[in-house]
């Protein structure tokens, strides 16, 4: 017997709420992956995401998540050996420097605190002491922190210096402002489960020319995720491997409906939502993790936890008396901060909603704002 499940109301930063068109094209039965109706579907899918990452490359479709993709962007780019200044404000930036550290790269780490920004003047120094350094790794959106860096700024003093960049735009890339080709991005990469509003499963990829370039040098082992082999399958209307059909089947109707709102909206939508998650977390007398609110997130907002409340109980009752469901702190922050997701499907009702709950959750667990 099945069930007939509602959907929570997920303020997590992904996998976020699917519409119900998206998974009802989801449920689509399965026809040949190598046959006309399935090209179709990469053929769009692919050309449209080309909008969102403006740029006149191929976007790749991987059937991953998005740490697949990440792995692809390092393993097509680099050889062991060669030197990266790998910028990290948070676990998401630590898990790039590990994937290019586990093939065999020399890591100049460049840590930040978490919950500041990077700034180009640090990369700029960093590149002049060290001119053998190949490439810059870095994320865009720090979803563990809720901060986004200056990364358009970051990519002219790359430029400055002529070196790789290779970028995690996970909970970024069709959520707010990213110019892959304006701003000389090398190598960047999303993923399904984020701002396009579809279930966990693909990661979409691109390379620049530079990128291409370095493609054809890197000796680090690939295969599954060799960019080239997809590059050339995708020329065909098909993949290399079987592919994660029903989310592609989600992609092709996610990306009409972003196409339909526009993305100049889409960008006004999620800064809104930002805003408004930010002054009401402040209203109830809660700290953002974020310390400059310029480069707080307009995909993910990282509350401290107040002294005296538990992360854990907080969540539980907001899930549990509300059905809506926070995210909590990553790695060292676990346990001090929450996290509320507001990107891909969200609109002003469902922000009030969650700072309504919250509210009254906080005063529940005793909380005097
Ligand atoms: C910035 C960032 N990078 C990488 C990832 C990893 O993606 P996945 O969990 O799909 O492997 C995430 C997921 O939350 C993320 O937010």
């Amino acid at each position: 017997m099945t069930q007939q499940k509602t959907q929570v109301n997920l303020r997590i930063p992904g996998p976020t709420p699917v519409p119900e068109d998206i998974l009802a094209a989801v449920a689509h039965p399965m026809v040949n992956h190598r046959g006309k109706e399935f090209a179709g579907v990469i053929n769009r899918t692919s050309e449209k995401l080309k909008d969102f990452f403006v740029t006149g490359q191929d976007v790749m479709i991987l059937s991953c998540s998005g740490t697949g993709g990440l792995e692809a962007a390092v393993v097509n780019t680099l050889s062991p050996g060669d030197k990266v200044l790998a910028v990290s404000i948070g676990a998401f930036g630590d898990r790039l420097t590990t994937i290019a550290e586990t093939y065999g790269a020399e890591i100049v780490a460049m840590p930040y605190e978490w919950g500041q920004a990077a700034h180009g003047d640090d990369v700029r120094k960093a590149l002049k002491n060290a001119p053998d350094i190949k490439a810059v790794l870095i994320t865009h959106n720090e979803t563990s922190t809720g901060v986004t860096n200056p990364l358009a700024q970051i990519a002219e003093v790359v430029r400055e210096f002529d070196k790789l960049l290779i970028v995690d735009a996970v909970s970024s890339l069709g959520a707010i402002p990213f110019e892959m080709d304006a701003w000389g991005i090398d190598c960047v990469v999303t993923g399904s489960q984020k701002g396009w509003m579809v279930p966990p499963g693909l990661a979409f990829a691109s390379l620049s020319e530079r990128g291409w370039k370095a493609y054809e040098q890197a000796k680090m082992p690939r295969f599954y995720f060799d960019l080239g082999t997809h590059r050339d399958a995708q020329a065909k209307g098909q993949t290399p491997f079987t592919p994660a059909m029903p989310i592609f089947f989600g992609l092709d109707i996610a990306l009409e409906r972003m196409a339909l709102e526009g993305m100049e909206a889409i960008f006004t939508r999620h800064k809104k939502m930002g805003a408004m998650t930010r002054e009401g977390v402040k209203r109830l007398g809660l700290e953002l993790l974020c310390q400059d609110e310029h480069f707080a997130s307009d995909t993910v907002t990282a509350v401290k936890c107040p002294e005296g409340i538990d992360v854990g109980k907080l969540r539980g009752m907001m899930e549990d008396d509300y059905n809506i469901v926070l995210a909590g702190g990553q790695g060292k922050l676990t346990g001090k901060i929450f996290r509320i997701g507001h990107l891909g499907l969200v609109h002003e009702d469902d922000i009030r909603e969650t700072i309504n709950a919250l509210g009254e959750t906080l005063t529940k667990l005793g909380h005097k704002s």
